[in-house]
């Protein structure tokens, strides 16, 4: 059977860092076409030279683009998440230099050209950052629609509350204009939320059967974790949800989640709710608003697939 196709809209980010090792781990399944970086966690010079760094330590080289796309959201101002990420957004730890460069093309422009190309078969959508991206490619060109399979995103909340406000998650939060139009693409979106995410955390006793992995992937992705979850202790005194991972976990498994369809809108207006999300549950929505989550098989695929290097 033919691989699906993804492309992975991202801002790395330790959790993206997982995410995007693990996606290339489920090489068998998953073909990775492409990876586009947006500012968010941190700035977007950052992010893009972190999915370098990543791309390179999976393996892959230039034949899997990097590109970089907006260095800012579409019309609120820039926030960024260095608490949670360390200043180098890859928790400071010490990678060695990326040397392949980023593509030369802009992450929309290349979202455009590819999308229009999948049209004969369609491609996956995986967004773990700001929307921003995405939101502007179907803005450039509605068509793109036509060559995209689904979009399985990480963002929002709505029972758990936020986690950059009260009411708001981060990635929506640093773009909700943008997310209110990915939200409502008009393709089937499906939506790894906190409600869902903060049922997934890796505790350091699974981070350590990661890293007995051996692999240099497996250290890496084991250091990476291991940071996070220092980070979000700090922070939160609880142990990090995996919360990009999530997505790629629920390509290859869609059987460890449930949730319920719906329509979503998000809060742009200026005020304490600025950034929520509002799920509408009907089952008319072609949003698939998880909220449940089977947590220990969810990390032993993770663990499975990271198990694949060698
Ligand atoms: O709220 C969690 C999300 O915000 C994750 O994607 C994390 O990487 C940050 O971008
Ligand atoms: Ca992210």
């Amino acid at each position: 059977m033919r691989k699906r196709q993804i492309i992975i809209d991202c801002d790395p980010g330790l959790d993206d860092a997982v995410a995007l090792l693990t996606a290339f781990a489920a090489s068998d399944t998953l073909d990775v076409i492409g990876i586009t970086t947006v500012a968010g966690n941190v700035p977007g010079d950052l992010t893009a030279r972190n999915a370098r760094i990543i791309r390179e330590l999976a393996g892959a080289g230039k034949d899997v683009p990097v590109c970089k796309g907006a260095p800012v959201p579409m019309l609120r101002d820039a926030v960024t998440a260095e608490d949670f990420h360390g200043s180098t957004g890859l928790g400071n730890i010490d990678f060695p230099k990326p040397r392949i460069p980023a593509s030369r093309q802009h992450a929309v422009n290349f979202l455009v050209k590819t999308l229009r190309a999948t049209k004969g078969f369609p491609a996956t959508l995986v967004i773990t950052g700001p929307m921003t991206n995405i939101a502007l490619a179907s803005v450039m060109a509605p068509d793109i629609t036509r060559g995209i399979k689904e979009i399985v995103l990480m963002g929002g909340a709505d029972s758990e509350g936020g986690n950059i406000t009260p009411h708001a998650e981060f990635n929506v939060f640093a773009d909700p204009h943008a997310a209110h139009a990915v939200f409502n693409i008009g393709v089937p979106v499906r939506v790894l939320n906190l409600d869902v995410t903060h049922q997934i955390r890796t505790s350091d006793q699974q981070v350590e059967r990661v890293r007995a992995l051996g692999s240099r992937q497996a250290i890496a992705a084991a250091d990476l974790l291991a940071a996070s979850n220092r980070l979000e202790v700090a922070a939160k005194a609880r142990v990090a949800p995996l919360h990009d991972p999530s997505t790629i976990i629920a390509l290859l498994r869609p059987d460890l989640f449930d949730g319920r369809k719906a329509r979503v809108s998000v809060v742009t207006e200026e005020g304490d709710r600025f950034g929520k999300t509002v799920p509408e549950y009907r089952e008319d929505g072609h949003v698939l608003w998880y909220d449940k989550a089977d947590a220990d098989d969810v990390f032993s695929e993770m663990l499975g697939q990271l198990g694949k290097y060698r």
